[in-house]
């Protein structure tokens, strides 16, 4: 049986230390440094507030997998992650059910190197899936 929790909101920013602080004063805290992710060409740095985890993710140059998306969103939350076991299972599941995937599975540095996937659906937009720990 496949189930999918949610597990952070991903959220663009312009500027990801301005936003930390300015998330700080809302009363999150640090759950994980800024790193560099070489691959996506992005800055990620992880928040909690309330049991709620929130990824800050911002460009580090100009062909960054978000700098189109930042040219349409700006600030703005973007996608929910769900954590699942068996990754290709869920994608074959998603994919039944209407989802499309818009990249391959990659390991994600700023997730202990647990793959992740990107899915959009034309009824629910853009989806992460990352795999459990445990899973292969
Ligand atoms: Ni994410």
């Amino acid at each position: 049986m496949l189930s999918f929790s949610v597990h952070h909101i991903g959220y663009l920013v312009k500027k990801i230390e301005k936003a930390k602080q300015t998330f700080l004063s809302l009363g999150y805290h640090i759950e994980q440094e800024t790193v560099i992710d070489d691959l996506r060409k992005v800055k990620i740095c992880f928040l909690i507030k309330d049991g709620y985890r929130i990824e800050l993710i911002s460009p580090v140059s100009a062909d960054s997998v978000v700098s189109g998306l930042m040219k349409k969103y700006k600030n703005s939350p973007y996608h929910i992650c769900y954590e699942t076991a068996g990754l290709e299972a869920s994608i074959a599941a998603l994919t039944a059910d209407g989802f499309i995937v818009i990249d391959t599975p990659t390991p994600a540095p700023a997730l202990g190197g647990r793959r992740v996937v990107f899915l959009t659906s034309a009824s629910a937009g853009m989806i992460e899936l990352l795999e459990t720990e445990t899973s292969a």
